[in-house]
């Protein structure tokens, strides 16, 4: 059975052109003028794109006190009707260990998902058994290690714990992945404003400001030189925390910076709003910013100083958000944004100019693919590639509202935010999964695992836990991931 695509534009991240996109199976076959296949897709006046990933999510995420609301059924639908094919969500190891948590995992996806997955492993700790588990983790097609530096007495690890596992990561030919807040400070805030009687949503921004985010991102960069190895800073939020990537970069370090589609279009005044619930529903770490740093975000986006906007998407419904309504400190963090990554940067980015239609390919899709080692497999419109494919037509519009998404979650946080750029078609390997005005949802348990393989490993002789945990001398290498991004 073969499909071709006709009459589209094909943007891809470095051009865009007229052709025709022959998929054969669930794979792109060839590109060119007049194809004929078995079934015809009408792309004219659209936009014909590689899937959008989405490398950070948190699909049923056990988490302070509750589970993440979004099921992977839920999310990957969602996923699909925005025009994301994949989702890289983070596995949680808790006490049971990250195979045993894995297994978990793959339970719930294997059932559920109607796009493509893949997963990073956090590390929440530092031991013997977490060293034993990470190569069995990367044998497994998990190229990428969770750090978190806040949420303390919980997920944080502190800066020895991470430099073993970054040291560890450098072995692997993995890359870590650092939530960058100095949980310390954020702590200590924390109680400071509950002390002063400060309890609702507005002390949640308070007691997180864009230093105590810089200062961390500065030291996970630092960290990871000293290990030698690349690191990846998810949800970037501010200034403080571009400004430590950027001048990393400047010296030639490798590093990259993900902020969110809700930090570049969401401000902090979400905070103060007079409805509790409304605060509540936004509140996330790091928090809402205000316009200055989304100005330079954007400029990031454009510089390159930032190379991919994700979503963090990790929903809880109204009622979790409640658990909080005495206690900031208790309001499960997280906000939702999968199914509208695409429409909202593709309306406040490049409808307004900030981004050109490549540069929106580069940092939906392209970029991540390569940083996660998955190109041309994913992110690209080439023959040989998965027939991940969207339709995106520019002209389709709706105004976001929660009483008409794919997400089960009862709000929305762009909601009455008019976009113009919607899919008209998502293919998942070659499979029309999305058809704009049909709802039509795809099968679960369809979307398939991507394998993502490890990087050429440094640091060889670093291999056991006794070389690992003696000093040593440390020297940066940048060879480590062989792209520039
Ligand atoms: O508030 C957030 N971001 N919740 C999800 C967990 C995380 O920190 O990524
Ligand atoms: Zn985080
Ligand atoms: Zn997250």
């Amino acid at each position: 059975m073969s499909t071709v695509i006709k009459k589209g534009t094909i943007v891809a991240a470095d051009r865009s052109y007229e052709a025709d996109l022959l998929i054969e199976g669930e794979t792109i076959a060839a590109i060119g003028k007049n194809l004929k296949g078995d079934k015809v897709i009408d792309a004219e006046g659209a936009v014909v794109m590689p899937g959008g990933i989405d490398p950070h999510t948190h699909l049923e995420m056990p988490f302070m006190g509750t589970t993440a609301a979004e099921t992977w059924e839920s999310g990957t639908f969602a996923a699909l009707s925005g025009g994301t094919t994949m989702v890289v969500d983070f596995v949680i190891p808790g006490q049971k260990g990250m195979l045993a948590a894995l297994a978990e995992w793959e339970g719930r996806a294997t059932r559920q998902a109607s796009s493509d997955y893949s997963y990073h492993m956090c590390v929440t700790g530092w031991s013997k058994q977490i060293f034993d588990e990470m190569p069995k983790v990367v044998e497994r097609g998990i190229n990428t290690f969770k750090h978190f530096m806040a949420y303390k007495g919980a997920l944080m690890v502190n800066d020895d714990e991470m430099f073993a596992s970054f040291q560890r990561c450098a072995a692997l030919g993995a890359l870590p992945l650092v939530h960058a807040e100095n949980g310390d400070i954020v702590a200590a805030l924390q109680q400071k404003y509950l002390a002063q009687g400060v309890t609702g949503p507005e002390a949640h921004a308070h007691s997180r400001p864009p230093e105590v985010e810089g200062e961390a991102a500065n030291r996970a960069i630092m960290i990871a030189d000293a290990a030698g190895v690349p690191v990846y800073i998810v949800h970037v939020s501010s200034e403080q925390a571009h400004e430590a990537i950027r001048r990393a970069r400047q010296k030639g370090m490798r590093v990259y910076g993900e902020p969110l589609v809700q930090h570049l279009t969401l401000d902090e005044r979400e905070y103060f709003h007079h409805s509790w619930d409304h605060a509540a529903r936004r509140v996330m770490s790091p928090p809402f910013r205000d316009k200055s740093h989304q100005d330079s975000l954007w400029a990031g986006l454009a510089a390159g100083s930032l190379q991919v906007v994700a979503t963090d998407h990790c929903a809880f419904t109204t009622e979790q958000k409640r658990m909080g309504v005495k206690d900031f400190t208790k309001i499960p963090n997280g906000t939702g944004g999968l199914e509208d990554r695409l429409s909202v940067l593709w309306t406040k980015g490049v409808e307004t100019g900030r981004l050109t239609p490549n540069e929106f390919v580069a940092l939906t899709s392209t970029n991540i693919a390569r940083i996660l080692n998955i190109y041309p497999r994913k992110g690209a419109i080439m023959p040989g590639a998965d027939a991940d494919v969207v339709v995106f037509d520019p002209k389709l519009s709706k105004t976001i509202s929660a009483s008409a998404q794919k997400s089960i979650i009862d709000y929305n946080v762009f909601e009455g935010v008019s976009v113009s750029g919607l899919p008209r078609y998502t293919l998942s390997r070659g499979e029309v999964v999305w058809s704009h005005g049909k709802n039509d949802q795809p099968r679960p348990g369809r979307g398939k695992f991507v394998e993502r393989p490890p990087f050429p490993a440094v640091h060889k002789a670093l291999s056991t836990w006794k070389e690992l945990t003696a000093p040593r001398a440390v020297t940066r290498s940048p060879e480590h991931m062989p792209i520039g991004i």
